[in-house]
């Protein structure tokens, strides 16, 4: 006899009907076959005494178990498990422990990714992170987004915007971008020109898609946003690599690759180019246009960090000189306001931008219309120029004294270029330290130096990495830099 008195465990404080909490245990049972085929179920009277429940609880459990298949109830006979049910075949007994089935692996197998590396687990709070050029969240304008968003949401025609929309994007956060770039940026686009992302990530995963099928070459930097990289390698396409100097990306190795393989497309960054924070010369950019237009290649340009400039104004993109509409535009407003506010846009010809539209829908039927609406608002009210003035005047200042420390302080160690714009300052170290020796010993202070490796991509040793400089208040930047002379010391008395 199944010992119903011992098998059921009801509780009252759930939000869960008891009648349901008792049908669901006797779906266990059934399936994992403890109460097997054709078994009488106790009647609903004997049950209920037995459990303490109100026997009306037995009897809706009873239908339910009817209506789900697992029983049937013959007039005048009971209830029984019906008999054609197979015997679910586990290794053990589960029961109703769940959190003695969360270890286990599936039957199953599935692909796993070699290209994306682990992300290592967060630290506690009282660790300092070096980071690759991230905003200050608590600087991020979330109230007036938020006053904003609240408004939208209540407005009484919101249903229309809430729907299943389109694959492009909010209308209105459209007509606003286009407005906000042509002016911003010197474009010239329409709004067919114009995707609205879940961040730039999205425009560079999209560009990929399009561009890119297995053994098509595509040029990035010798060292380059490990990200773009990852995404382009993962269309199993050819990644070529050419230098970077103090211009930027060196063009006239393009040329050459082009005068003997057909290209597909050229990555940059050519505001502040990821990883080494350097700008694209005048001349190099008319050069690569130059070149887009004779070799037929895409230009996938990534200005991720436009309005970040502490010496002089945002320099145009590329995008602002090319009436061919050889270039892809990439952008988004994580970088100026937060990560969290998943909002970008990509920008490239009509045909384009509507294939694009179409492929978003693989992963992703539509935006957040509300957020996008909030940002629409956002933008046209001019609230998103003002929080990049306020935010730039401290940033300029977190920049000078994250330089003026890291050179009073650390030059013995280390060398670096003032950066011009960005979020961060490409530090490299000299010859007789690596990185590696300074991740471990930052472990002994409470220091990480985030997944370092990433700005060797192409195994150059290159030796230098990005230091992120807007995050910090100057406290913290003060922190910052005791802590790493703390670390080098250590490490110089080691090498003695
Ligand atoms: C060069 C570059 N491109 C793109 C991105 C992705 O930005 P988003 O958050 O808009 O997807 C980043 C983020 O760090 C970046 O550094």
């Amino acid at each position: 006899m199944f010992p119903y008195k011992t098998s059921f465990v009801l509780k009252k404080n759930t939000n869960q009907s008891l009648y349901l909490q008792l049908a669901n245990q006797f779906i266990f049972y059934i399936s994992e076959g403890k109460l097997s085929n054709g078994t009488k179920l106790l009647g609903t009277r004997t049950l209920s005494d037995l459990l303490g429940v109100h026997r009306k609880t037995v009897v809706t459990c009873y239908e339910e178990l009817e209506e789900q298949g697992w029983v049937i109830s013959v007039p005048k006979k009971g209830t029984f498990v019906k008999d054609d049910l197979p015997i679910l075949n586990q290794q053990e007994f589960i029961g109703l422990n769940k959190e003695k089935n969360n270890n286990i692996s599936s039957d199953y197998t599935f692909y796993k990714d070699s290209l994306l590396p682990e992300k290592e687990p967060l630290k506690s709070e009282d660790w300092i992170r070096i980071n690759d050029g991230v905003s200050d969240t608590r600087l991020a304008p979330t109230v007036e987004i938020g006053r904003i968003y609240r408004r939208i949401s209540s407005r009484k025609n919101i249903f229309k915007d809430i729907s299943y929309g389109s694959t492009y994007g909010n209308e209105r956060l459209r007509e606003v971008l286009v407005e906000y770039l042509n002016s911003s940026r010197g474009l010239k686009i329409t709004k067919d020109n114009l995707l609205i992302t879940r961040g730039s990530q999205m425009g560079i995963w999209l560009s990929a898609q399009l561009l890119l099928k297995k053994e098509d070459i595509i040029v990035v930097g010798m060292t380059n946003y490990s990200s773009a990289d990852i995404t382009f390698k993962q269309t199993q396409a050819t990644l070529k690599r050419v230098a970077v100097d103090s211009e930027g990306i060196v063009v006239s190795e393009i040329e050459e690759i082009c005068k003997s393989s057909v290209i597909k497309a050229v990555y940059i960054t050519s505001h502040h180019h990821h990883p080494t924070t350097v700008t694209l010369s005048a001349e190099r950019r008319l050069h690569l246009l130059n070149l887009a237009r004779k070799y037929r290649f895409a230009i996938v340009e990534d200005d991720y960090d436009y309005d970040f400039n502490y010496n002089h104004a945002p320099i145009l993109p590329l995008a602002s000189h090319d009436d061919r509409k050889n270039v892809i535009y990439i952008g988004s407003v994580c970088k100026t306001v937060a990560p969290v506010f998943r909002i970008g846009y990509l920008i490239a010809s009509e045909a384009f931008v509507k294939e694009a539209s179409k492929h978003r829908g693989y992963v992703d039927r539509q935006g957040d219309a509300i957020l996008e609406l909030t940002f629409a608002e956002f933008i046209k009210s001019g609230d998103l120029d003002r929080h990049i003035r306020k935010i730039l005047k401290i940033y300029k200042e977190r920049r000078d004294l994250f330089c003026s420390l890291l050179k009073s302080q650390l030059s013995k160690y280390l060398e670096f270029n003032v950066p011009k714009g960005g979020m961060a300052i490409w530090v490299k170290l000299n010859s007789e330290y690596t990185w590696e020796e300074v991740k471990a010993e930052g472990l002994n202070h409470n220091f990480s130096l985030g997944e370092w490796e990433r700005y060797d991509m192409a195994n150059k040793r290159h030796n230098a990495i990005r230091m992120g400089f807007a995050s910090y208040t100057n406290e913290e930047i003060y922190q910052l830099i005791e802590k790493l002379g703390g670390i080098f010391s250590n490490l110089e008395r080691s090498k003695k």
